[in-house]
């Protein structure tokens, strides 16, 4: 079938589909959750009224490890994140193509085992097909309007939230409110954000949307100067009326920067102060900058973790706590082409589990983090 003509099929007449099949052969349970969850870090979350999962990449399915991989996020994950599948450059790789193969299999895989999907991203300034930068400035404020109202519709009661704007802030750029350049800030100044929220909002109005941001986390200057551009970005789009349910930390961690996290707590609830509720949305921690043996990596990785959830956690705004890939050799950092942008020169070891898919430390800390957790009231 074309990608672009293909409707939606909503999950109800799917599922009055299956009843029917059901009721004609006697077949297994369809649910697929292969093992027991009970133990998982997703089940843990829950009892404190916090969502947790991690980003997930449909090809590595198609691995060796494929099977392994689907079943730790069976056992520890209750929401998903389309690390890949859902980017312009995966949806819209030339400029009549609309290619959705990727973005269905994830969130049928998630589906099927009742967890949550995060899309992501729906309007980010970076990693766009070359085509995309080359448009005008009109046809750029098109495709945007276009781009919302297509993958929402098509996504429509399947996806429960949409990051809509990822990192608007870039003081590189050099722009007015430190904000990041690219084709859709060119086109339409900073009233980019708020309209794409404007517009996620009438498409998937029951939908959370985020604004997701990197690089807030660090104690140093470069941390200070994303949080208070965040900070005063938050307010004036608050002041636009854009439609914001949430804030996106990124949280990508390394062993070897600086952190404060009380006071980065503390920043947090200042957003919250604004109504937002906060998601961690792409936690991992990078051990590549402190050399050392793999159990002394291992156990610093650990402590991050441990401290960084510990500190953010006691504030019930935080809803949300999502890793980015739950096991090492899935993990952006081991991509070479992200590790040379990244200067990244070992194997990196940032996340729950180890190359043959065992629990690390981290996976413990971040079980004693959830325990302590106080439970959310809402
Ligand atoms: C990264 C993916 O992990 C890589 O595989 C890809 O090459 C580039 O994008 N912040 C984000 C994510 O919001 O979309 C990025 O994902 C990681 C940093």
């Amino acid at each position: 079938m074309n990608p672009i003509r293909q409707r939606h099929v909503s999950r109800r007449a799917v599922n009055a589909g299956l009843a029917s099949a059901l009721a004609a052969v006697a077949v297994p349970a369809i649910t697929v959750r292969a093992q027991d969850t009970s133990s998982g870090l997703g089940t843990l979350a829950a009892e404190k009224g916090l969502l947790f999962g991690a980003s997930f990449a449909v090809h590595e399915l198609d691995r060796p490890a494929g099977a392994r991989y689907a079943e730790i996020y069976e056992r520890d994950a209750r929401i998903l994140t389309s690390e890949l599948e859902f980017k312009m450059s995966a949806l819209r790789p030339a400029a009549d193509v609309l290619r959705f193969d990727a973005a269905d299999r994830l969130v049928d895989f998630a589906l099927h085992r009742e967890m949550k999907v995060r899309g992501h991203t729906l309007i980010w300034n970076d990693d766009l097909p070359e085509w995309i930068k080359r448009l005008s400035g009109s046809e750029a404020e098109q495709l945007l309007e276009t781009h919302i109202m297509t993958v929402l519709e098509r996504y429509q009661g399947r996806v429960d939230i949409w990051d809509v704007v990822n990192e608007p802030i870039g003081p590189w750029d050099r722009n007015p409110g430190n904000l990041r350049g690219g084709p859709f800030y060119a086109a339409m100044g900073e009233g980019y954000i708020a309209a794409a929220f404007k517009r996620a909002r009438r498409f998937a109005p029951a939908a959370k949307l985020v604004l997701n941001e990197a690089q807030t986390e660090t104690a140093d200057a470069n941390g200070q100067a994303f949080r208070d551009s965040l900070l005063a970005l938050l307010k004036r789009l608050k002041d636009q009326g854009a439609p914001i349910d949430a804030v996106g930390i990124q949280s990508h961690l390394k062993t070897s920067a600086r952190y404060d996290f009380p006071a980065f707590a503390g920043y947090l609830g200042t957003i919250a102060e604004l109504g937002y509720d906060i998601h961690i949305t792409e936690l991992d921690v990078n051990d590549t900058g402190a050399p050392g043996p793999i159990s002394a990596r291992d156990a610093a990785v650990a402590g991050l973790y441990e401290s960084y959830l510990g500190d953010v956690l006691k504030l019930e705004s935080v809803k949300v706590v999502q890793l980015w890939q739950l096991a090492d050799p899935t993990s952006w950092m081991r991509d070479p082409a992200t590790a040379t942008r990244m200067g990244i020169r070992s194997k990196a070891r940032p996340l729950l589990y180890d190359d043959a898919f065992k629990r690390k430390p981290s996976w413990d800390a971040v079980q004693r983090a959830l325990k302590a957790a106080p439970v959310r009231s809402t």
